[in-house]
């Protein structure tokens, strides 16, 4: 799940972390969630990344995402940002391992529990009531003030694991990603990649976001991502980049634990890097102290205030 700064709290969601833990994970997203309520924050977040992809193309591939073909690699429980492309004007489709929740019927609900199981089909169902028809409605209010169309449309979605897909070599203008890789082991991420870069066209790119380990909401634990970290007054049980000091507490989802620097390694001999993008460069600088940075002084701030990287690929010549 999204929120204006494009963070999400979804997916890959059913970590065996105890009972107690579970719930309180997600009583801490629900109230975040509710506080959003009364503001588009997620929709604007979803327009500004849409917005960012069409001028990093026209940037480096010298055209813009009305008409070019687009891939997203795990779209989520909730596929606006795939949607609101669409509505841009691009020939998008994607795949998530997991079914998302469209229309809200029983017949999609049953199939969410056969393929992810009770946890993620109860809380997608109640994401679903309380918050993504808001979201949608406030998305499409501000695509159409922008004279855009937005439609739903679910044969856009595939659920499947994205390196198993048959996408043709030299197909594509764009593969897009947000906070999906920081969940995929980094031998899967070599297979993956290896993929995109053979299905893109030789001007196309590769805009991948990860949720950067090292950095202040890297360990994703409810009480520190993006939109409550700056609330100082904040009562948490955890510290400042406590999974990188005191690991006390588990989050409710896989994650591969990989750096900024480890990102690069595994990029590399496939694609060009031709830019890295840090969505919110100072997010949680006012917590470096000088006993925190003490602490955390084998890692550079560089990986310290990462957090979501977009790295912008461009594909090697074979
Ligand atoms: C944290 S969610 C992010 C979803 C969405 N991009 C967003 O920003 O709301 C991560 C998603 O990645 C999906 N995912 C993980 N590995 C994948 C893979 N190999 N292929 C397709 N989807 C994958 C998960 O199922 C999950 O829905």
């Amino acid at each position: 799940m999204s929120d204006s700064t494009g963070h999400s709290e979804c997916g890959t969601s059913a970590a065996p972390i105890p009972f107690p833990e579970k719930l309180r994970e997600l009583w801490s997203i629900f109230r975040m969630r509710l506080a959003d309520l009364s503001r588009p924050a997620s929709a604007e977040g979803i327009l500004a990344d849409v917005a960012e992809y069409d001028a990093v193309l026209r940037q480096y591939a010298g055209r813009g995402l009305a008409g070019a073909k687009a891939f997203e690699v795990g779209f989520g429980a909730r596929p606006l940002r795939l949607f609101a492309l669409a509505a841009w004007g691009a020939d998008v489709t994607g795949s998530d391992l997991d079914v998302p929740l469209i229309h809200g019927s029983p017949r999609e609900f049953a199939a969410m529990m056969r393929r992810n199981g009770v946890e993620r089909a109860v809380k997608s169902a109640l994401r679903f009531a309380f918050f993504d028809l808001k979201e949608r409605h406030d998305l499409k209010k501000l695509l159409r003030a922008r004279g855009l169309e937005m439609k739903v449309e679910p044969q856009r979605l595939i659920v499947a694991d994205a390196a198993a897909l048959p996408i043709p070599e030299g197909s594509l203008d764009l593969i897009y990603s947000e906070d999906v890789f920081e969940h995929i082991p980094a031998d899967a991420i070599g297979v993956l990649t290896a993929k995109m870069a053979r299905w893109l066209k030789p001007s196309g790119l590769a805009l991948i976001r990860p949720n950067v380990f090292p950095g202040i909401v890297g360990g994703h634990l409810a009480e520190w991502f993006p939109q409550v970290v700056n609330d100082r007054n904040r009562r948490r049980r955890s510290e400042p980049w406590e999974h990188l000091r005191r690991r006390r507490f588990r989050p409710n989802t896989y994650l591969n634990e990989l750096s900024r620097a480890s990102y690069r390694e595994l990029f590399a001999p496939n694609f060009e890097i031709l830019e890295e993008r840090v969505k919110d460069p100072g997010l949680g600088r006012a917590y470096l102290t000088a006993e925190v940075a003490g602490e955390l002084n084998e890692w550079p701030e560089e990986e310290l205030f990462s957090n979501q990287t977009l790295f912008v690929l461009r594909p090697r010549r074979a």
